[in-house]
């Protein structure tokens, strides 16, 4: 990993040699997109040809988990379900995701605090209910399993996006139509890129890189 990184570095610095600076690598325009979603290329990524990529998009797009556009879609250990407590209830995201505005992380919702303050009274007859009830009972957290992560060299915050006005949708998908979340986007440097420079966000190494 560590000898990628000086690679890369390496090759970007002989390239900012020729005339190029990192940032105007960076800035060049990406062609339009179709916002209509496509079950196999969810995010437009796939369908992007060369003239409309530039190569520094993809380069260090390898770290990602080489199953997608497969979406990544871990079991996790009851059958919770976004499209039901999201879509058909309309609960808002930040209800349970409440630190998305205000920290780096969007956080899982405490299961005594959040779930358990309607389910002391809502569908307490069903066995998923019951079984949580019970981890509530025992003070076990329940482990839920991560569906995003990013590798610990990226500098990531939910609160300058939810703040300038990005939504959920824009990166995580309808997670309001999900029955079980998937990862929708590759979070590959080039997705991040990409909004930057559609948004004039800041594109610099150092803004996501330690
Ligand atoms: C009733 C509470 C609740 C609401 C409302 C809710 N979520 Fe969640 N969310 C959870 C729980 C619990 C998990 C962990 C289990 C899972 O992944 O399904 C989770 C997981 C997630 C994940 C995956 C996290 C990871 O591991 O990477 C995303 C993304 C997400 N929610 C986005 C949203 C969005 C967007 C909305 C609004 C459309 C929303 N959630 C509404 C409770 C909620
Ligand atoms: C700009 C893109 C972007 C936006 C907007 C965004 N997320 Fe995320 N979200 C991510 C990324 C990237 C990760 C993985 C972070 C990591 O691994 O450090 C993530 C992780 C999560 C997680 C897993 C727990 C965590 O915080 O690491 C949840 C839950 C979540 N997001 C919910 C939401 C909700 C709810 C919203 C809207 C209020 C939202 N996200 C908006 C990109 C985004
Ligand atoms: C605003 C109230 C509310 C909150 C908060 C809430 N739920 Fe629910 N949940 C419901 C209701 C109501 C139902 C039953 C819907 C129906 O009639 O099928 C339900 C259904 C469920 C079911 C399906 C039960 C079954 O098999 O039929 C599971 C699992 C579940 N919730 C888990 C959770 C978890 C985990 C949390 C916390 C992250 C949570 N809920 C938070 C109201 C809530
Ligand atoms: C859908 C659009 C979008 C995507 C995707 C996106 N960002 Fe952003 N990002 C923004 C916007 C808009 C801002 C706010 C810029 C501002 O406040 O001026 C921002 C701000 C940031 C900031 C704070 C910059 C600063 O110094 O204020 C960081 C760090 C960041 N993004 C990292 C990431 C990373 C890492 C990814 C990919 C995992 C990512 N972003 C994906 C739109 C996006
Ligand atoms: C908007 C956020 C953002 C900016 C700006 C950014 N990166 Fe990245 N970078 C990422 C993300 C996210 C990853 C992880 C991608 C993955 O896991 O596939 C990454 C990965 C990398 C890697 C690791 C490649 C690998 O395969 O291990 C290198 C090297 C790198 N970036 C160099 C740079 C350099 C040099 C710049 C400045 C020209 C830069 N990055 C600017 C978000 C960013």
């Amino acid at each position: 990993m560590r000898i990628r990184w000086l690679m890369a570095l390496l090759l970007l610095s002989v390239i900012g040699i020729g005339g190029f600076t990192a940032g105007s690598l960076v800035a060049g325009k990406v062609g339009s997109e179709t916002k209509t979603v496509n079950k196999e290329d969810p995010t437009g990524l796939m369908k992007r040809s060369w003239p409309n990529t530039k190569w520094w998009f993809w380069t260090p797009g390898d770290t990602v988990d080489n199953s997608w556009p497969v979406p990544y879609q871990p079991k996790q250990p009851i059958a919770f379900s976004h499209k039901l407590h999201a879509g058909k209830m309309k609960m808002d995201c930040q209800y349970c995701h409440a630190s998305a505005r205000k920290s780096k992380s969007a956080g899982i919702p405490a299961t005594e605090s959040v779930c358990m303050g309607c389910h002391k009274v809502a569908a307490t007859d069903r066995e998923p209910i019951k079984w949580l009830a019970n981890e509530v009972k025992e003070g076990r957290a329940i482990e839920w399993v991560k569906v995003h992560d990013l590798p610990d060299f990226v500098r990531f915050h939910h609160k300058p996006h939810i703040q300038a006005g990005v939504t959920c949708q824009e990166c995580h998908g309808q997670v309001e139509e999900m029955e079980e979340v998937y990862q929708h986007a590759p979070l590959q440097m080039g997705w991040c890129l990409r909004c930057h420079q559609d948004r004039g966000a800041p594109q610099k190494c150092y803004t996501c890189h330690y």
